[in-house]
């Protein structure tokens, strides 16, 4: 456990913008920072980063917290994992306060599991590098194929030893891991053997650099057992989010404003080698939306280099649609056909390499065209097919003005009147526009449907909650300021609230508000720093909801309306703290009161139909009480608002 001490550390260092921007591409906008929010997609950045605060918040998608918790949602990291990750920023050393009893059973399981992958790469590499084994069979096959020692650092290779065959295995379970959880991360065969034997280990990394995964590599030729072999999908490895080697590509793909794709493991270790850096693998399968949206992160333009062989122009074209309609600007780079990207740039070396891709690279569109035209030269049916294709690609482009202009140059390629393609192209469009509106629709009439159901209650929730919220506000935004010489408003709304706090119906305000409590009792008010600092991330997403939202705080004024609770938006008195608080306080209990009132009623109505007088004349007394109790508070709101 990560002491006290060390956390409060690491929250006093931490700036939220570095974290961030680690991650995000952000703009200096008046005191703020902004850019486009990693949560959701956008064209028009929301998100923004308040250096002040410490906080982040999106206007778009609504997500906001501090720096920990950017990590925790976007990196998808462990608390302690986003801790430590911080504490490495700044140089921050850990002191833990290990509690014995408290062993690896006890951590959360996406922890163990990260903790049983850190032990197995380590358990690789040594095999690797410290065995006579994995020097005389791995290094020396890595070697061969040209690897120097740093790359394979770099990329943090392993071997898998074939003998004993549980020898990883009983390792892991000595050092406390559990059988099931190896099996759970495929480490492990259902027998208690190795998954991975005889094999170089390639490990695949998260983005900030942890082994989430990993690969095999036969090192045998000729045999019928698949070259690769790969962990399978677990709690901590997503296949359709990750791309190999990004976490020691983004800084240069972001840095190059460019990232190139190949398939392959070696590939990417190869360009690395030889100073390309900005380079991630897509593992032999098609692209996914996940991976596009995570290359955009750091760079709009793609640029894909396949092997020359048939196969390897096939894949270059699967997934093409897709980086498209992300909005990706792709390129292809061909390559002379025996190569790969690997065998290519050890047969060129950096400088030519580059040279090629400046000369070579070539717009996607225009190397999907050229292609079509070659395969369709002969062959009339092949040729509309392929037209089709072209024009089916070139709609998915946002960009109208790019639009035509692939359309002009398809029409050269392939010897086509413009006016067709257009044609072709416009009936795509509709038909695309008609199906995302045919969705939308139906969206919108699931949403609609579902309010006016449940709309009802709702809009009596919503002025409860809105009531108790308005406290929370007061706490936190105002809590500090006095509200005459010797009281200041979080001891003041305390005080009046403490008799009725059990009537809180929302969990989180009633955290929130136990924190003020638990700080009243030692003379104290909670910080906003403090409070989204507190390890319940509901807590934070409360404090940082209410203190950002510009909810309709102010309630109608208006005695009358006060009744249905009715909202209008005026702006917060801030020098009249006293009256602010006692109206919030004096608005929620009133509620609270006719609620009660209401209930009380329907209950009542209940026992005069089953004619039930015992339990009618309670109610009616009861009835009364509230009554008077419900006439108290509206007496004394009045004095207050109209004071
Ligand atoms: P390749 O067959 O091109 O392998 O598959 P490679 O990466 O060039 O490896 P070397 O150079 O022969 O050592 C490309 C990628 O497809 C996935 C792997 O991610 C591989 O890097 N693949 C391939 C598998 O997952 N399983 C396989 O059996 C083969
Ligand atoms: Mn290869």
């Amino acid at each position: 456990m990560i002491s006290k001490k060390t956390i409060a550390e690491i929250f006093d260092k931490m700036a939220v913008e570095d974290i961030v921007g680690d991650f995000v591409h952000l703009k200096k906008r008046g005191v703020n920072l902004l850019g486009l929010c990693p949560f959701h997609n956008e064209k028009t950045p929301s998100f923004t980063v308040s250096p002040s605060k410490n906080i982040y918040k999106c206007f778009g998608c609504g997500k906001g917290g501090n720096g920990i918790d950017f990590l925790m949602e976007h990196e998808a990291m462990s608390y302690p994992e986003a801790l430590r990750y911080v504490a490495r920023i700044y140089n921050i050393e850990i002191e833990e306060d290990y509690n014995k009893e408290e062993d690896i059973i006890e951590f959360q399981h996406r922890e163990a599991l990260q903790i049983i992958n850190k032990f197995a790469a380590e358990f690789f590499s040594n095999e690797l590098n410290n065995t006579d084994k994995g020097k005389s069979i791995g290094l020396s096959y890595l070697k061969d194929r040209g690897f120097i020692e740093k790359t394979i650092k770099s990329f943090e290779l392993g071997f898998a030893p074939s003998h004993p065959r549980d020898k990883l295995t009983t390792k892991a379970k000595e050092a406390g891991h559990k059988e099931e959880r190896l099996k759970e991360l495929g480490l492990s065969n259902q027998y208690g053997n190795d998954f991975f034997f005889d094999r170089i280990i390639f490990p695949i990394h998260s983005l900030s650099g942890k082994p989430i995964a990993f690969a095999g590599r036969i090192l045998k030729k000729n045999v019928k057992a698949p070259k690769y072999l790969n962990s399978p999908e677990s709690e901590i490895y997503h296949k359709r989010k990750v791309l190999y080697g990004m976490h020691l590509a983004k800084k240069e793909i972001r840095a190059k404003d460019l990232c190139f794709l190949v398939e392959g493991y070696t590939d990417v270790m190869m360009l690395h080698q030889n100073n390309i850096e900005n380079v991630v693998a897509t593992s032999g399968t098609s692209l996914t939306t996940e991976q596009i949206r995570l290359i955009k992160r750091y760079s709009k333009n793609a640029c894909l280099i396949f092997d020359g062989d048939q196969a390897g122009i096939k894949a270059s074209l699967r997934g093409i649609d897709l980086l498209l309609e992300e909005g990706m600007d792709v390129q292809v780079l061909p390559l002379p056909e025996e190569h790969d990207p690997d065998s290519f740039i050890q047969s060129v070396g950096h400088n030519r390499f580059t040279e090629y891709f400046e000369e070579r690279a070539q717009d996607f569109l225009f190397y999907k065209a050229e292609l079509s035209r070659q395969t369709a030269k002969n062959d009339p049916v092949n040729a509309s097919q392929a037209i089709q294709d072209l024009v089916t690609s070139i709609s998915k482009i946002e960009d109208t003005i790019k639009r035509h202009l692939y359309i002009k140059e398809t029409a050269k390629l392939m010897s086509v009147p413009e006016e067709l393609l257009l044609e072709e192209l416009n009936n795509k469009l509709d038909k695309q526009f008609n199906k995302k509106r045919s969705e939308r629709l139906k969206e919108v009439r699931k949403t609609s449907q579902e309010k006016r159901e449940t709309s009802k209650d709702k809009s009596k929730d919503a002025a409860s909650t809105l009531l108790e919220k308005d406290i929370l506000r007061i706490l936190i935004q105002h809590g500090e300021k006095s509200v005459d010489e010797d009281q200041n408003v979080a001891s003041f709304v305390i005080e009046n609230i403490s008799d009725v706090i059990e009537l809180i119906e929302n969990e989180n305000f009633k955290k929130v508000l136990n924190i003020f409590i638990e700080h009243y009792n030692e003379s104290k008010v909670p910080t906003f720093a403090f409070l989204t600092q507190q390890t319940a991330p509901e807590i934070r997403k409360t404090v940082i909801d209410i203190h950002e939202g510009k909810y309709d705080s102010q309630y109608s004024k208006n005695w009358i309306d006060m009744w249905d609770m009715g909202l209008q938006t005026q702006p917060m008195p801030d020098e009249n703290q006293k009256k602010d608080a006692l109206e919030a306080l004096m608005r929620f209990k009133l509620n609270k009161a006719t609620k009660l009132c209401r209930e009380n009623l329907e209950l009542i109505k209940q026992y005069e139909q089953e004619e039930d007088a015992e339990e009618l004349m309670k109610h009616l007394q009861i009835q009364k009480k509230l009554t008077e109790i419900r006439n108290v508070f509206a007496k004394e709101f009045k004095t207050i608002v109209l004071k």
